[in-house]
Protein backbone atom coordinates (compact mmCIF):
# COMPACT_ATOMS: atom_id res chain seq x y z
CA UNK A 1 0.00 0.00 0.00
CA UNK A 2 1.45 3.65 -0.49
CA UNK A 3 -0.52 5.98 1.32
CA UNK A 4 -1.42 10.08 -0.14
CA UNK A 5 -3.02 12.65 2.10
CA UNK A 6 -5.29 15.37 1.17
CA UNK A 7 -6.21 18.23 3.61
CA UNK A 8 -9.12 20.14 2.56
CA UNK A 9 -8.76 23.99 3.58
CA UNK A 10 -10.89 25.53 0.28
CA UNK A 11 -14.00 26.53 2.01
CA UNK A 12 -15.12 29.83 2.84
CA UNK A 13 -16.08 29.62 6.02
CA UNK A 14 -19.66 30.73 6.13
CA UNK A 15 -21.39 29.81 8.98
CA UNK A 16 -17.83 30.58 11.20
CA UNK A 17 -18.15 34.39 9.71
CA UNK A 18 -14.63 35.78 9.64
CA UNK A 19 -12.64 38.18 7.75
CA UNK A 20 -10.32 35.03 6.44
CA UNK A 21 -11.87 31.69 5.96
CA UNK A 22 -11.92 29.44 9.45
CA UNK A 23 -8.74 27.16 8.23
CA UNK A 24 -6.63 30.74 8.42
CA UNK A 25 -7.08 31.89 11.86
CA UNK A 26 -4.63 31.46 14.17
CA UNK A 27 -4.26 28.81 17.18
CA UNK A 28 -2.02 29.78 20.04
CA UNK A 29 -0.43 31.65 17.09
CA UNK A 30 -0.32 28.42 14.21
CA UNK A 31 -3.09 28.92 11.60
CA UNK A 32 -5.50 26.06 11.91
CA UNK A 33 -4.55 23.76 9.06
CA UNK A 34 -1.28 23.63 10.13
CA UNK A 35 -2.22 21.49 12.76
CA UNK A 36 -3.45 18.67 11.26
CA UNK A 37 -0.92 19.33 8.45
CA UNK A 38 1.98 18.82 10.74
CA UNK A 39 0.61 15.51 12.26
CA UNK A 40 0.41 14.05 8.82
CA UNK A 41 3.78 15.39 7.73
CA UNK A 42 5.47 13.68 10.68
CA UNK A 43 3.38 10.13 10.50
CA UNK A 44 5.58 7.19 8.98
CA UNK A 45 3.24 5.60 7.14
CA UNK A 46 2.12 8.81 4.90
CA UNK A 47 4.07 8.97 1.57
CA UNK A 48 2.31 12.08 -0.20
CA UNK A 49 0.67 14.67 0.70
CA UNK A 50 -1.86 17.52 -0.95
CA UNK A 51 -3.55 20.53 0.78
CA UNK A 52 -5.96 22.16 -1.12
CA UNK A 53 -6.53 26.19 -0.46
CA UNK A 54 -8.98 28.62 -1.89
CA UNK A 55 -8.84 30.78 -5.08
CA UNK A 56 -6.05 33.41 -5.09
CA UNK A 57 -4.64 31.85 -2.02
CA UNK A 58 -0.84 33.15 -1.30
CA UNK A 59 0.21 29.99 -0.20
CA UNK A 60 -0.15 28.05 -3.46
CA UNK A 61 2.95 27.72 -5.54
CA UNK A 62 4.76 29.82 -2.58
CA UNK A 63 5.48 27.47 -0.03
CA UNK A 64 5.31 24.15 -1.29
CA UNK A 65 4.71 22.07 -4.51
CA UNK A 66 1.85 20.80 -2.96
CA UNK A 67 -0.46 23.40 -2.18
CA UNK A 68 -2.91 23.69 -5.24
CA UNK A 69 -6.28 25.48 -5.36
CA UNK A 70 -8.96 23.55 -4.46
CA UNK A 71 -13.12 24.02 -5.77
CA UNK A 72 -16.05 25.61 -5.45
CA UNK A 73 -17.35 21.88 -3.45
CA UNK A 74 -16.18 20.00 -1.30
CA UNK A 75 -16.29 17.06 -2.95
CA UNK A 76 -14.63 19.08 -6.46
CA UNK A 77 -11.87 19.89 -3.68
CA UNK A 78 -11.48 16.45 -2.70
CA UNK A 79 -11.28 14.91 -6.35
CA UNK A 80 -8.22 17.87 -7.39
CA UNK A 81 -6.20 16.83 -4.22
CA UNK A 82 -6.43 13.20 -5.22
CA UNK A 83 -5.59 13.92 -8.74
CA UNK A 84 -2.93 16.00 -7.74
CA UNK A 85 -1.32 13.28 -5.46
CA UNK A 86 -1.70 10.64 -8.33
CA UNK A 87 -0.21 12.93 -10.88
CA UNK A 88 2.73 13.72 -8.73
CA UNK A 89 3.09 9.66 -7.20
CA UNK A 90 0.96 7.48 -10.06
CA UNK A 91 2.24 4.74 -7.41
CA UNK A 92 0.01 6.16 -4.64
CA UNK A 93 -3.36 3.82 -3.93
CA UNK A 94 -4.62 4.34 -1.04
CA UNK A 95 -5.69 8.24 0.05
CA UNK A 96 -6.95 9.74 3.22
CA UNK A 97 -8.97 13.03 3.18
CA UNK A 98 -9.10 14.88 6.17
CA UNK A 99 -10.51 18.19 7.24
CA UNK A 100 -8.20 21.22 7.50
CA UNK A 101 -10.23 22.57 10.58
CA UNK A 102 -10.11 19.42 12.20
CA UNK A 103 -6.69 20.73 14.23
CA UNK A 104 -6.21 17.64 16.66
CA UNK A 105 -6.16 14.50 14.38
CA UNK A 106 -3.90 12.08 16.50
CA UNK A 107 -0.84 9.64 15.34
CA UNK A 108 -3.69 6.85 17.00
CA UNK A 109 -6.50 7.56 14.98
CA UNK A 110 -4.55 7.83 11.79
CA UNK A 111 -2.68 4.59 12.84
CA UNK A 112 -6.16 2.58 13.01
CA UNK A 113 -7.32 4.06 9.14
CA UNK A 114 -4.00 2.89 7.79
CA UNK A 115 -4.79 -0.59 9.39
CA UNK A 116 -8.25 -0.35 8.17
CA UNK A 117 -6.66 0.06 4.37
CA UNK A 118 -3.86 -2.73 4.75
CA UNK A 119 -6.58 -5.01 5.86
CA UNK A 120 -8.18 -4.72 2.62
CA UNK A 121 -11.36 -2.91 3.22
CA UNK A 122 -12.85 -0.53 0.83
CA UNK A 123 -12.76 2.53 2.88
CA UNK A 124 -12.72 3.43 6.61
CA UNK A 125 -14.41 6.21 8.00
CA UNK A 126 -13.71 7.87 12.23
CA UNK A 127 -17.03 8.29 13.59
CA UNK A 128 -17.71 9.07 17.60
CA UNK A 129 -20.80 8.20 19.18
CA UNK A 130 -23.89 10.38 19.87
CA UNK A 131 -24.32 11.95 23.37
CA UNK A 132 -28.31 13.05 21.80
CA UNK A 133 -30.80 11.20 20.24
CA UNK A 134 -30.94 11.83 16.74
CA UNK A 135 -34.25 11.93 14.86
CA UNK A 136 -35.14 11.36 11.30
CA UNK A 137 -37.32 14.40 9.87
CA UNK A 138 -39.69 14.77 6.74
CA UNK A 139 -38.17 16.38 3.93
CA UNK A 140 -39.48 19.60 5.00
CA UNK A 141 -38.25 19.42 8.54
CA UNK A 142 -41.69 19.70 9.78
CA UNK A 143 -42.27 16.11 11.29
CA UNK A 144 -40.61 13.67 12.99
CA UNK A 145 -40.12 10.39 11.35
CA UNK A 146 -38.10 8.00 13.29
CA UNK A 147 -35.93 7.89 16.01
CA UNK A 148 -33.36 5.39 15.12
CA UNK A 149 -31.45 3.13 17.65
CA UNK A 150 -29.09 5.26 19.49
CA UNK A 151 -26.74 2.96 19.96
CA UNK A 152 -26.26 2.18 16.26
CA UNK A 153 -25.53 6.38 15.82
CA UNK A 154 -22.32 7.52 15.22
CA UNK A 155 -21.23 11.15 14.18
CA UNK A 156 -19.03 11.15 11.50
CA UNK A 157 -15.79 12.65 11.36
CA UNK A 158 -12.51 12.59 9.26
CA UNK A 159 -10.50 11.43 7.69
CA UNK A 160 -11.89 9.19 5.69
CA UNK A 161 -9.70 6.82 3.98
CA UNK A 162 -10.25 5.08 0.50
CA UNK A 163 -8.55 3.13 -2.55
CA UNK A 164 -7.34 5.93 -5.17
CA UNK A 165 -9.31 4.05 -7.92
CA UNK A 166 -12.93 3.86 -6.22
CA UNK A 167 -12.99 7.06 -5.11
CA UNK A 168 -12.08 8.61 -7.92
CA UNK A 169 -14.36 6.87 -10.24
CA UNK A 170 -17.31 7.74 -6.88
CA UNK A 171 -16.40 11.42 -7.12
CA UNK A 172 -16.51 11.46 -11.06
CA UNK A 173 -19.47 9.39 -11.83
CA UNK A 174 -22.04 9.58 -8.65
CA UNK A 175 -24.74 13.00 -9.36
CA UNK A 176 -24.62 15.49 -6.99
CA UNK A 177 -27.19 15.06 -4.56
CA UNK A 178 -27.20 15.75 -0.75
CA UNK A 179 -23.67 14.13 0.30
CA UNK A 180 -21.55 16.10 3.25
CA UNK A 181 -18.51 13.64 2.96
CA UNK A 182 -16.69 11.41 0.85
CA UNK A 183 -17.93 8.28 2.31
CA UNK A 184 -21.43 9.17 1.28
CA UNK A 185 -20.34 9.34 -1.95
CA UNK A 186 -18.59 5.86 -2.07
CA UNK A 187 -21.49 4.23 -1.32
CA UNK A 188 -24.03 5.65 -3.99
CA UNK A 189 -21.42 4.41 -6.04
CA UNK A 190 -20.61 1.00 -4.96
CA UNK A 191 -23.76 0.42 -2.11
CA UNK A 192 -22.39 -3.07 -0.56
CA UNK A 193 -18.88 -1.54 0.36
CA UNK A 194 -17.36 -2.59 3.17
CA UNK A 195 -16.46 0.58 5.34
CA UNK A 196 -14.45 0.07 8.36
CA UNK A 197 -15.30 2.28 11.74
CA UNK A 198 -12.45 3.24 13.37
CA UNK A 199 -12.70 4.91 16.36
CA UNK A 200 -12.53 9.51 16.98
CA UNK A 201 -12.36 11.56 19.67
CA UNK A 202 -14.15 14.32 20.88
CA UNK A 203 -10.75 16.10 20.52
CA UNK A 204 -11.26 15.49 17.28
CA UNK A 205 -13.77 18.33 16.40
CA UNK A 206 -14.58 20.37 13.68
CA UNK A 207 -14.48 23.88 13.86
CA UNK A 208 -17.66 25.42 12.31
CA UNK A 209 -18.97 28.16 14.24
CA UNK A 210 -17.03 30.91 16.28
CA UNK A 211 -17.99 28.99 19.92
CA UNK A 212 -16.17 25.67 18.89
CA UNK A 213 -12.77 27.98 18.73
CA UNK A 214 -13.04 28.42 22.60
CA UNK A 215 -13.06 24.94 22.78
CA UNK A 216 -9.94 24.65 20.00
CA UNK A 217 -8.15 27.26 21.94
CA UNK A 218 -8.16 25.22 25.39
CA UNK A 219 -7.21 22.09 23.48
CA UNK A 220 -4.47 24.11 21.47
CA UNK A 221 -2.70 24.79 24.75
CA UNK A 222 -2.86 21.17 25.48
CA UNK A 223 -1.86 20.18 22.50
CA UNK A 224 0.98 22.59 22.78
CA UNK A 225 1.96 20.97 26.14
CA UNK A 226 2.40 17.77 24.73
CA UNK A 227 5.20 19.22 22.76
CA UNK A 228 6.94 20.69 25.33
CA UNK A 229 11.00 20.34 25.20
CA UNK A 230 13.45 20.23 27.71
CA UNK A 231 15.03 22.80 28.96
CA UNK A 232 17.87 21.67 31.59
CA UNK A 233 20.93 23.10 30.60
CA UNK A 234 19.53 26.23 29.60
CA UNK A 235 20.34 29.79 30.64
CA UNK A 236 17.31 32.62 32.05
CA UNK A 237 16.15 35.81 33.38
CA UNK A 238 14.16 36.25 35.97
CA UNK A 239 12.88 40.08 36.28
CA UNK A 240 10.87 40.60 39.23
CA UNK A 241 12.78 37.43 41.13
CA UNK A 242 12.49 39.21 44.33
CA UNK A 243 9.12 37.50 45.91
CA UNK A 244 5.93 36.20 45.02
CA UNK A 245 5.13 34.34 41.74
CA UNK A 246 8.92 35.52 40.28
CA UNK A 247 10.55 33.85 43.08
CA UNK A 248 9.10 30.58 42.62
CA UNK A 249 9.72 30.76 39.21
CA UNK A 250 13.21 30.65 39.90
CA UNK A 251 12.55 27.70 42.19
CA UNK A 252 10.85 26.12 39.66
CA UNK A 253 13.42 26.96 37.06
CA UNK A 254 16.16 25.24 39.38
CA UNK A 255 13.91 22.11 39.96
CA UNK A 256 14.12 21.67 36.14
CA UNK A 257 17.89 21.75 35.70
CA UNK A 258 18.62 25.33 34.46
CA UNK A 259 22.12 26.09 34.89
CA UNK A 260 22.39 29.73 35.33
CA UNK A 261 19.38 32.12 36.48
CA UNK A 262 19.89 36.23 35.95
CA UNK A 263 17.48 37.72 38.50
CA UNK A 264 18.59 41.88 37.75
CA UNK A 265 16.57 44.13 40.23
CA UNK A 266 13.94 46.34 38.09
CA UNK A 267 13.31 48.46 41.05
CA UNK A 268 13.75 52.31 40.17
CA UNK A 269 15.93 51.49 37.01
CA UNK A 270 16.27 52.38 33.86
CA UNK A 271 15.28 48.95 30.96
CA UNK A 272 18.45 49.29 29.65
CA UNK A 273 20.83 49.03 32.88
CA UNK A 274 18.98 45.84 33.91
CA UNK A 275 19.53 44.49 30.38
CA UNK A 276 23.18 45.30 30.80
CA UNK A 277 23.78 42.83 34.27
CA UNK A 278 22.86 40.06 31.86
CA UNK A 279 26.09 38.61 31.49
CA UNK A 280 25.78 36.79 27.77
CA UNK A 281 23.16 35.68 25.58
CA UNK A 282 20.11 33.47 27.51
CA UNK A 283 17.40 30.90 26.24
CA UNK A 284 14.68 31.72 28.60
CA UNK A 285 13.64 35.54 29.45
CA UNK A 286 10.48 36.08 31.80
CA UNK A 287 8.93 39.24 33.54
CA UNK A 288 7.33 38.86 36.27
CA UNK A 289 7.43 42.53 37.87
CA UNK A 290 3.81 44.39 38.44
CA UNK A 291 2.50 47.33 40.47
CA UNK A 292 -1.10 46.97 41.99
CA UNK A 293 -2.00 50.28 43.20
CA UNK A 294 -6.35 50.86 44.64
CA UNK A 295 -7.75 54.08 43.54
CA UNK A 296 -9.99 55.72 41.83
CA UNK A 297 -8.79 57.11 38.25
CA UNK A 298 -9.19 60.95 39.11
CA UNK A 299 -7.57 60.27 42.14
CA UNK A 300 -4.46 58.71 41.03
CA UNK A 301 -4.23 60.74 38.13
CA UNK A 302 -3.68 64.17 39.88
CA UNK A 303 -1.49 62.72 42.38
CA UNK A 304 1.94 64.58 41.59
CA UNK A 305 4.61 63.04 40.04
CA UNK A 306 5.98 59.71 41.37
CA UNK A 307 9.63 58.53 41.58
CA UNK A 308 10.40 57.99 37.83
CA UNK A 309 7.88 60.42 36.43
CA UNK A 310 4.12 61.16 35.57
CA UNK A 311 1.19 60.83 37.83
CA UNK A 312 1.12 57.23 39.87
CA UNK A 313 -1.72 56.37 36.94
CA UNK A 314 1.08 57.04 34.19
CA UNK A 315 3.74 54.98 36.64
CA UNK A 316 1.53 51.90 37.42
CA UNK A 317 0.86 52.03 33.17
CA UNK A 318 4.60 51.96 33.41
CA UNK A 319 5.37 49.43 35.46
CA UNK A 320 2.33 47.32 33.80
CA UNK A 321 3.16 47.52 30.47
CA UNK A 322 5.83 50.21 29.09
CA UNK A 323 8.77 48.65 30.64
CA UNK A 324 7.79 45.41 30.16
CA UNK A 325 7.59 46.16 26.39
CA UNK A 326 10.80 47.65 26.76
CA UNK A 327 12.88 44.61 28.48
CA UNK A 328 11.63 42.63 25.63
CA UNK A 329 13.28 45.21 23.28
CA UNK A 330 15.98 45.73 24.73
CA UNK A 331 17.17 41.90 25.18
CA UNK A 332 16.49 41.23 21.72
CA UNK A 333 18.71 44.41 20.69
CA UNK A 334 21.20 43.91 22.89
CA UNK A 335 21.08 40.16 21.89
CA UNK A 336 20.42 39.20 25.37
CA UNK A 337 17.76 36.85 24.30
CA UNK A 338 19.10 33.58 21.77
CA UNK A 339 17.41 33.36 18.37
CA UNK A 340 14.39 31.81 19.21
CA UNK A 341 14.73 31.82 22.37
CA UNK A 342 11.63 32.19 24.88
CA UNK A 343 10.23 35.38 26.09
CA UNK A 344 7.14 35.05 28.91
CA UNK A 345 5.37 37.61 30.39
CA UNK A 346 3.50 37.25 33.16
CA UNK A 347 -0.13 39.80 33.32
CA UNK A 348 -3.20 38.74 35.07
CA UNK A 349 -6.84 38.06 34.74
CA UNK A 350 -8.27 41.10 35.48
CA UNK A 351 -6.92 41.42 31.33
CA UNK A 352 -10.40 39.97 30.53
CA UNK A 353 -12.39 42.78 33.08
CA UNK A 354 -11.89 45.96 34.20
CA UNK A 355 -12.58 46.46 37.73
CA UNK A 356 -13.31 49.89 40.07
CA UNK A 357 -10.19 51.15 41.78
CA UNK A 358 -8.08 49.54 39.26
CA UNK A 359 -7.94 51.09 36.03
CA UNK A 360 -4.82 51.41 35.38
CA UNK A 361 -3.86 47.94 36.28
CA UNK A 362 -6.47 46.06 34.56
CA UNK A 363 -6.02 48.24 31.55
CA UNK A 364 -2.00 47.83 31.46
CA UNK A 365 -2.96 44.31 31.97
CA UNK A 366 -5.32 44.30 28.39
CA UNK A 367 -3.02 45.58 26.69
CA UNK A 368 -0.38 43.65 27.26
CA UNK A 369 -2.32 40.89 26.05
CA UNK A 370 -3.10 42.27 22.80
CA UNK A 371 0.55 43.34 22.65
CA UNK A 372 1.70 39.43 22.73
CA UNK A 373 -1.00 38.49 20.24
CA UNK A 374 0.06 41.16 18.04
CA UNK A 375 3.85 40.70 18.09
CA UNK A 376 3.76 37.15 18.77
CA UNK A 377 2.55 36.56 15.22
CA UNK A 378 5.11 39.20 13.62
CA UNK A 379 8.08 38.09 12.47
CA UNK A 380 10.25 37.98 15.07
CA UNK A 381 13.56 36.18 16.34
CA UNK A 382 12.04 34.74 19.22
CA UNK A 383 8.64 33.49 20.68
CA UNK A 384 6.34 35.38 22.71
CA UNK A 385 3.71 34.50 24.99
CA UNK A 386 1.66 35.59 28.07
CA UNK A 387 0.48 33.56 31.51
CA UNK A 388 -2.32 35.03 32.98
CA UNK A 389 -2.65 34.01 36.42
CA UNK A 390 -5.77 34.49 38.12
CA UNK A 391 -5.77 35.26 42.32
CA UNK A 392 -2.87 34.14 43.30
CA UNK A 393 -1.73 33.94 47.00
CA UNK A 394 1.17 36.43 47.37
CA UNK A 395 2.17 39.12 49.28
CA UNK A 396 1.33 41.94 47.37
CA UNK A 397 -2.21 40.29 46.97
CA UNK A 398 -2.50 40.05 50.90
CA UNK A 399 -1.60 43.23 51.15
CA UNK A 400 -4.31 44.83 49.27
CA UNK A 401 -7.32 42.27 50.00
CA UNK A 402 -6.42 40.93 53.37
CA UNK A 403 -7.05 37.46 54.14
CA UNK A 404 -8.83 35.47 51.61
CA UNK A 405 -9.96 32.20 51.15
CA UNK A 406 -6.96 29.88 50.11
CA UNK A 407 -9.27 27.72 48.22
CA UNK A 408 -10.22 30.66 46.07
CA UNK A 409 -6.33 31.42 45.31
CA UNK A 410 -3.60 29.82 43.35
CA UNK A 411 -0.87 29.19 44.81
CA UNK A 412 2.77 30.41 43.52
CA UNK A 413 4.05 27.44 42.89
CA UNK A 414 1.67 26.01 40.53
CA UNK A 415 1.45 29.42 38.42
CA UNK A 416 5.55 29.31 38.10
CA UNK A 417 4.86 25.74 36.72
CA UNK A 418 2.48 27.08 34.34
CA UNK A 419 4.95 29.89 33.58
CA UNK A 420 8.17 27.91 33.43
CA UNK A 421 6.12 25.14 30.79
CA UNK A 422 5.42 27.95 28.34
CA UNK A 423 8.78 28.61 28.29
CA UNK A 424 9.15 25.10 26.96
CA UNK A 425 6.64 25.58 24.26
CA UNK A 426 6.82 25.61 20.50
CA UNK A 427 4.47 28.86 20.18
CA UNK A 428 4.10 31.92 20.12
CA UNK A 429 1.49 34.56 20.50
CA UNK A 430 -0.10 32.72 22.86
CA UNK A 431 -2.00 33.60 26.12
CA UNK A 432 -2.11 30.72 28.80
CA UNK A 433 -5.02 31.75 31.37
CA UNK A 434 -4.56 30.12 34.85
CA UNK A 435 -7.57 29.66 36.91
CA UNK A 436 -7.24 29.11 41.36
CA UNK A 437 -5.74 25.56 41.62
CA UNK A 438 -7.21 24.34 37.99
CA UNK A 439 -4.59 25.30 35.37
CA UNK A 440 -6.96 26.25 32.69
CA UNK A 441 -5.90 24.76 29.27
N1 LIG B 1 -13.74 22.57 1.98
C1 LIG B 1 -12.95 22.58 0.83
N2 LIG B 1 -13.43 23.07 -0.33
C2 LIG B 1 -14.70 23.54 -0.41
C3 LIG B 1 -15.52 23.50 0.73
C4 LIG B 1 -15.02 23.01 1.92
O1 LIG B 1 -11.78 22.18 0.89
N3 LIG B 1 -15.13 24.03 -1.57
C5 LIG B 1 -13.16 22.10 3.23
C6 LIG B 1 -13.17 23.18 4.30
O2 LIG B 1 -12.04 24.05 4.14
C7 LIG B 1 -13.12 22.38 5.57
C8 LIG B 1 -13.79 21.07 5.22
O3 LIG B 1 -13.93 21.07 3.79
O4 LIG B 1 -11.79 22.10 5.97
C9 LIG B 1 -15.11 20.90 5.94
O5 LIG B 1 -16.05 21.83 5.46
P1 LIG B 1 -16.85 22.91 6.30
O6 LIG B 1 -16.68 22.74 7.76
O7 LIG B 1 -18.23 22.94 5.74
O8 LIG B 1 -16.05 24.25 5.91
P2 LIG B 1 -16.54 25.45 5.04
O9 LIG B 1 -17.22 24.94 3.83
O10 LIG B 1 -15.37 26.35 4.85
O11 LIG B 1 -17.57 26.16 6.01
P3 LIG B 1 -19.08 26.58 5.72
O12 LIG B 1 -19.79 25.34 5.25
O13 LIG B 1 -19.59 27.12 7.01
O14 LIG B 1 -19.00 27.63 4.63
MG1 LIG C 1 -19.07 23.72 3.96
Amino acid sequence: MKLGVVILAAGSGERFGADVPKQFVPLNGKEIWRYSYEVFTEHMDVDGMVVVFPPDDPLVSSESNNFINGGATRRESSLLGIKHLINVDPEITHVLIHDGVRPFITKKIIDDCVDGLESGYNAVDVTIPSADSVARVTKDGAFIEKIPDRSRMRLGQTPQGFRIDEIVAALEHVPEGAYTDDIGILLAHIPDAKIKNVDGSEDNMKITTQSDLIKAERMANKYMESRCFDIAGKKAVVLGASGGIGQAVCTELQKRGISKIYTPSARDRIVEDIVGEIEEPVDIAITCIGQLTKENFFEMAKHSPSSVGGSKWYDEFRVNFLMQLQFLYDVVRFNRLKNDGAFVFVGSSSAYHGRPGYSAYCSAKAALMNFVQSVGAEDISVRVNLVNPGRCDTNMRRKMFGKEDKNLLATPERVAEKIVDVCAMPCSGSIFDIRANEIDT
